[in-house]
């Protein structure tokens, strides 16, 4: 069964993804002099999912969490937030994908930008053509390789898998980037629990994960915002400036507090290494 996104967008998980990544590249390409500035999504997924009411995930994501104080606190969760807020405060029609969000990120910056998106399904690479039909967009229905011009030139690489099973390859991918030089990245990935533990952890798949991407100089921040069920949480990697790691954990700790309020239940943010543990324990 192929995935996709449209059925997930909007949901917890989008909701951390998106506010870290608007955070970690406004950051990056505030502090590039060079231009354009050169973003690859190597999994890029639709550029505008459909919000519809009693449909998808979104209702347990950015429905419970919308409201304008959303707009009144950190930046960079506010830049999301105007990303899919109606007038009247509330989800909108629409959920934007990744490279929406990356794409105004640099308009906000007015920054020149090329943009390499892939992906293997044939939908989302359709509704990226027609959302970015610009000459500096450049899109490819094919899993993206590690050498070719895209990635090696990149100075933001984002990595949104649909699971954990791609992570040795992602691994290589991100072993082949130039750091400390260049390349900034980002990935996000799904959390697991190992119920054979009571109560249940994190599976062992995604600690190891987080210690390979630490031997990477990758930092790491884990949100676990459920105790058991097929995901309890996700956690997101990165190599980027000390500015825009220190932007990227602010915009995700101030967007917690807003699904804290939401949810009103178990909510946890731990950031990797010097775990500046922020926790919201829940009724
Ligand atoms: C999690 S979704 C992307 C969501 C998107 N980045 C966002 O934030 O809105 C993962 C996407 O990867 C695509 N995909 C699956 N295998 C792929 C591969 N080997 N290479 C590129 N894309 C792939 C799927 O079609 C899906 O659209």
């Amino acid at each position: 069964v192929s995935y996709d996104h449209h059925h997930k967008a909007g949901n917890l998980g989008d909701v951390f993804k998106h506010v870290a990544l608007i955070a970690a590249l406004d950051k990056t390409v505030v502090s590039t002099r060079h231009g354009p500035f050169r973003y690859a999504d190597v999994f890029a997924g639709y550029a505008m999912n459909p919000v519809e009411p009693g449909k998808g995930q979104w209702e347990k994501g950015i429905k419970r969490i919308a409201g304008e104080a959303l707009l009144k606190g950190n930046p960079h969760v506010a830049s999301w937030a105007r990303g899919w807020l109606n007038a009247d405060g509330r989800a909108g029609a629409t959920y934007p994908g990744s490279s929406w969000f990356a794409k105004e990120a640099y308009a906000r910056r007015r920054k020149r930008i090329e943009m390499w998106l892939w992906d293997t399904e044939p939908e989302p690479i359709a509704d990226l053509r027609k959302q970015f039909p610009e000459q500096r967009v450049h899109i490819f229905q094919r899993a993206a390789g590690r050498n070719e011009p895209g990635i090696r030139h990149a100075d933001f690489v984002f990595v949104d898998p649909p699971n954990k099973k791609r992570w040795e390859e992602i691994h290589e991918l991100v072993q082949h980037l130039d750091w400390p030089e260049e390349q900034s990245v980002l990935i996000w990935l799904p959390i697991g629990a190992n119920t054979r533990l009571k109560p249940p952890i994190e599976d062992g798949k995604s600690i190891r994960i987080r210690e390979q991407s630490g031997e990477l100089g990758m930092c790491a921040t884990r949100v676990l915002w459920a105790k058991g069920g097929p995901m309890i949480g996700c956690q997101l990697l990165y190599r980027v400036s000390l500015v825009a790691q220190e932007a990227t954990r602010e915009a995700i700790d101030a967007v917690a507090k807003n699904v804290k309020c939401a949810r009103d239940g178990f909510l946890e943010v731990c950031h990797f290494p010097s775990c500046q543990e922020v926790r919201f324990p829940g009724g």
